[in-house]
């Protein structure tokens, strides 16, 4: 969206007045920013500090507990330095669970502070690439699969004496599979006569029956939130370009609120939050006299973890904070300052057929539970106001709560690991909520295929092939492609492009540059597609010293590059710690894309006699996605990273390979495609 696109909203609305806006019903009433309390202050004067003596004394008692309470209450930092200082617990960690990296690190943050002792000392955290903990760590705030990493070596836990299993709600894959392991955990450890596993659900919106029967009938134990009263409106008409209709609204609080009232936007995907985020400051900058100074700042999964810090701290005086996120700041994060929320009511997140057996990437609606927990940020700190960029009609017919992950993804990798925990029977696992048989079933066959598994008396257990597998904290497919690299000779590459497609894209497409792009990326492009393509990028890259002014030269993405160094060296060190040969095939790429065919044989998609694409597994109609170094051309076979659907159904992320080499991968499975397709 250009600045020519944006209408200023004075020509629109009319500021100043209550139901000025005549697109939102209600009111706006803004209220002064609060001053600074001291910390040990603020803690007394959450919500949960009432509770604190009655919470102490049920969950020394307690096994198991589900703990409900607002957002905000005081629940992730508070309770685990209750137990802390009660003394229960003391025996072992208190493990903190969060779905996200950037939540458990600046929880842990938070927590240490409010201990004044240093991070990585009394309190740490552990997530993928980074673990600040030491010896005397005792609260540890840690990713859900970091944890379920941890319990692969150590299924019961032994470290721990309590496990909190946060923002349970967001039902990711990680947090539904530790569901079960800690309950096993907790049962053996009883039966064994071990110190016994606390386990402790906590969420601000959740099915709480359902949690507190899976735990055996765990009391649920109710917080009296604090919630500072919102305001939550909703358009009068449904809006068909959410993007357009969250920036006007961010343009509208922005000219009627003092500027100590900071926005947060809710929108789906870095691309389009790196592209709002420069036209609000495209914007910004012509703003007429008077209007306060606006800090824009994009916050997502894949920003460096030090580019996300700065969205805690405040803006500069007289400077609106104007934050876009993915749903990453629903849960868990607290931003000061957050006064408005706007809600475009849309999420990036996983679909899954088993049937046809895609995994597909769209933006979607968010469910009620969601959109509760979005409009609770506005109201953390003061009253606050939501605007919902949706109608009222439409909000009721949103999914109650959001289905869980582990019921709408690939379940290859999940299998994998209860696989590496020992689950003796995948299909009977108590499963909090049950996957459909279909997709385990699917999952189980994926592996197969891979080599990952096989059948013994009966029983599905791991090959060797398979035990390395699940040492890589990767998709299934990507570390059988690592674990083959050595025999093509070609490992330094795959641990490269396996790094670039593990991180968000390297390459930035500002569009307003779009000539300039094309021709400074001309010089890297490869005709054999995106994987070698952005092979050649890194290789630059990395030949001229990792040079920032280079990256911003050629439109890369200098952050995203130096988490791809990162993740490669990790990824590296597990290919070392196997003994893995490790060679470079240099200038050679057939050995590369062979090896690439070898592992990611059921990503093959078929050029057609019409011009169309199908994919080899299920015969679904693709296309490439306009933004391959691929659209223009029509290879006769190729392998794709990922699908993604919005008007059609996109390859991402592709590379031309012969068909030969394909079926060499898995001729059985080739062959049994063939017949279904004559038949
Ligand atoms: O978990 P719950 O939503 O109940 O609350 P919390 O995360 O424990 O946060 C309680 C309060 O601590 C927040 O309202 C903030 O005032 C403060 N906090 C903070 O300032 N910085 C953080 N990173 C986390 C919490
Ligand atoms: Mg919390």
């Amino acid at each position: 969206m250009s600045q020519d696109s944006y209408h200023p909203p004075a020509k629109k609305f009319k500021p100043g007045s209550p139901h000025s806006n005549p697109n939102w019903r209600g009111a706006m009433q803004p209220g002064p920013r609060k001053q600074p309390v001291p910390i040990d202050q603020q803690r007394r004067g959450l919500p949960i500090y009432q509770a604190r003596a009655q919470l102490i004394g049920q969950l020394r008692q307690l096994e198991s507990a589900v703990i409900i309470g607002e957002t905000g209450s005081g629940k992730t930092t508070q309770i685990p330095q209750y137990l802390y200082e009660a003394s229960i617990g003391r025996q072992g960690i208190i493990g903190v669970t969060q779905p996200r990296r950037v939540a458990a690190i600046s929880l842990a943050a938070r927590v240490s502070e409010e201990r004044k002792t240093e991070l990585g000392k009394l309190v740490g955290y552990s997530v993928r690439f980074e673990d600040v903990t030491s010896e005397e760590t005792k609260i540890k705030f840690l990713t859900d699969g970091m944890l379920l990493r941890e319990a692969i070596g150590d299924p019961l836990m032994r470290r721990y004496s309590v496990v909190i299993l946060d923002e349970a709600h967001e039902r990711t894959v990680h947090t539904d599979v530790l569901f079960g392991v800690v309950k096993t955990a907790q049962r053996k450890r009883k039966e064994l006569g071990k110190l016994p596993l606390k386990v402790i659900i906590m969420s601000a919106t959740m099915d709480v029956d359902l949690f507190s029967q899976y735990f055996n009938g765990a009391p649920v134990l109710y917080l009296e939130g604090r919630q500072h009263p919102i305001q939550v409106f909703y358009t009068k008409q449904p809006q068909s370009d959410y993007l357009q209709a969250a920036l006007v609204t961010v343009f509208q609080i922005h000219q009627e609120a003092p500027s100590s009232h900071d926005i947060l936007v809710f929108l789906t995907g870095q691309e389009e939050i790196e592209a709002m985020t420069k036209t609000c400051r495209d914007i910004a900058k012509h703003l007429p006299d008077g209007c306060p100074q606006m800090t824009v700042m994009p916050l997502y999964a894949s920003l460096p973890h030090s580019q996300q810090l700065r969205v805690f701290q405040n803006a500069p005086k007289d400077h609106r904070k104007v934050i876009i996120s993915t749903n990453i700041a629903e849960t868990s994060i607290t931003i000061t300052g957050i006064k408005y929320v706007v809600d475009t009511g849309m999420v990036k997140a996983k679909k899954y057929n088993p049937e046809s057996g895609l995994e597909i990437l769209a933006v979607q609606r968010i469910s009620k539970a969601q959109a509760w927990q979005r409009t609770g940020r506005a109201g953390r700190e003061d009253s606050g106001i939501c605007y919902r960029l949706y109608t009222e009609d439409e909000f009721e017919k949103l999914e109650k709560m959001t289905v869980p992950e582990i019921q709408r993804c690939n379940l290859a990798s999940v299998v994998l690991q209860l696989l590496v925990l020992r689950v003796p029977n995948i299909l009977t696992f108590d499963f909090v909520s049950k996957p459909s048989q279909d997709s385990l079933q699917s999952a189980i066959e994926q592996l197969d295929l891979l080599g990952a598994v096989e059948k013994k008396e009966d029983q599905l257990i791991l090959t060797p092939l398979g035990k390395k597998m699940a040492a890589f904290p990767l998709e299934p497919k990507f570390s059988k492609t690592i674990l083959i690299s050595s025999k093509f000779h070609c490992t330094e590459e795959i641990l490269t492009i396996v790094a670039l497609l593990s991180v968000d894209s390297v390459l930035h497409n500002p569009p307003a540059k779009r000539d300039e792009v094309q021709a400074a990326r001309r010089k890297f492009i490869s005709s054999e597609g995106d994987h070698m393509t952005l092979l050649n990028i890194y290789r630059a890259f990395k030949n001229l010293g990792k040079n920032k002014e280079w990256c911003r030269e050629n439109f890369i993405n200098s952050r995203n590059m130096m988490m791809v160094l990162e993740v490669r060296a990790q990824l590296r060190d597990i290919c070392i710690k196997m003994s893995m040969p490790i060679e470079s095939s240099r200038t050679d790429t057939r050995n590369i894309r062979q090896c690439l065919a070898h592992g990611m044989f059921m990503n093959a998609a078929e050029l057609q006699p019409d011009g169309t694409y199908t994919t080899v597994e299920t015969h679904q109609l693709v296309s490439i996605h306009p933004s391959s170094f691929l659209f223009h051309c029509k290879p006769a076979c190729v392998i794709y990273n990922e699908l993604l659907h919005t008007s059609k159904c996109y390859m991402r992320d592709l590379c031309v390979v012969d068909a030969d080499w394909l079926f060499e991968a898995a001729p059985e499975y080739f062959r049994r495609k063939l017949k279904r397709t004559k038949n």
